[in-house]
């Protein structure tokens, strides 16, 4: 089985298991599917199964709970930002937001359930592996609420003074950690060495984001566009320009590959952030769009 379907093989099995059967609140249930697939890039368990699969992936099982409780949690994260309290976005991944589709309590109802899902995910492996295990949860939890989660980064755009970097880091970077250290740990590895692979990944995949918000229009995103002008909120695009955004991007990226902790698939892994870099960065619309006619 190739990495893509391993993926989503384990990513439906745990929504599965959330969906429950027979007397379950129908709509809720539905919701959950509605909001995990089909899904978008699947970059982060994607990063957490090559992580692992560089340090040996002795224990696939844990890998697929660890790849697609992260899934769980960042499908969560984007049904609760789309709401009208946060960012009011009537459309993700090429369809109506999930309170669109559905309601905004299902929507509400929706991210709780998936993020308590997630971590069910993981336990349910404990057998296996109760060490590791319980240390995916920490890295899980940590990387999802506050201080230092996706809470605390939601969280900064309720301020009146916007720390950038602990914004970005918070919002965007978190769950990129815990892709790289969830992956060494489901192998066995130590989680630390890890830190700094995912923390650069993540800080190149918002440079990214900007570039894409601006630069780019709603139909090929699959989202509304132009959101960070929008709200005002400060963007690596508005503070360094295009063009600087572009050479920051490539800069970070050349930093992540020269993280990569030694292991046994070490060539491997940094041949798979080559070729997220390439993912990455954008090209100006007319480009891209001239590229998509060859
Ligand atoms: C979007 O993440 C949200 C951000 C953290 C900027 P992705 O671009 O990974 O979204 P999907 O999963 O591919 O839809
Ligand atoms: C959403 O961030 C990612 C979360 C951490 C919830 P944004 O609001 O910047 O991303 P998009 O543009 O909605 O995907
Ligand atoms: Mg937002
Ligand atoms: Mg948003």
């Amino acid at each position: 089985m190739g990495m893509n379907s391993r993926i989503e093989a384990a990513i439906a099995q745990a929504v599965a298991v959330g969906q429950g059967r027979g007397a379950v609140p129908q709509r809720l249930s539905s919701a959950l599917g509605y909001a995990t697939a089909p899904g978008g890039a699947r970059i982060r368990p994607t990063i957490l199964t090559s992580v692992a699969l560089a340090c040996g992936d002795d224990q696939p099982k844990l890998t697929d709970a660890a790849a697609s409780a992260l899934e769980l949690i960042h499908c969560a994260s984007l049904v609760h930002d789309d709401l009208p309290c946060f960012d009011d976005a009537d459309t993700r991944r090429g369809k109506p937001s999930v309170h669109k589709a559905y309601s905004e309590p299902l929507a509400v109802l929706t991210g709780d359930s998936l993020i308590v899902l997630a971590f069910e995910i993981l336990a349910r492996q404990s057998g296996l592996a109760p060490d590791r295990v319980a240390q995916m949860i920490l890295i899980l939890s940590q990387r999802t609420g506050m201080p230092g989660g996706i809470c605390a980064g939601q969280g900064w755009e309720s301020e009146a003074e916007i720390d950038l970097s602990a914004y970005h880091q918070a919002k965007t970077g978190a769950l990129f950690i815990a892709a790289t250290q969830m992956g060494a740990v489901a192998a066995g590895q130590e989680a630390e060495p890890w830190f700094e692979l995912g923390a650069r990944i993540g800080e190149a995949f918002q440079v990214a984001d900007d570039l894409r918000d601006a630069l780019y229009d709603a139909d090929t995103l699959g989202k509304p566009v132009g959101q960070d002008d929008l709200h005002g909120r400060p963007n690596a695009v508005t503070l360094l320009g295009v063009q600087g955004a572009i050479s920051r991007l490539k800069d970070i990226l050349g930093g992540a590959i020269a993280s990569i902790p030694s292991c046994r698939g070490e060539a491997q892994l940094a041949d798979m952030v080559r070729r997220y870099a390439e993912r990455l960065t954008p090209v100006a619309p007319n480009v891209a769009a001239s590229r998509s006619n060859v």
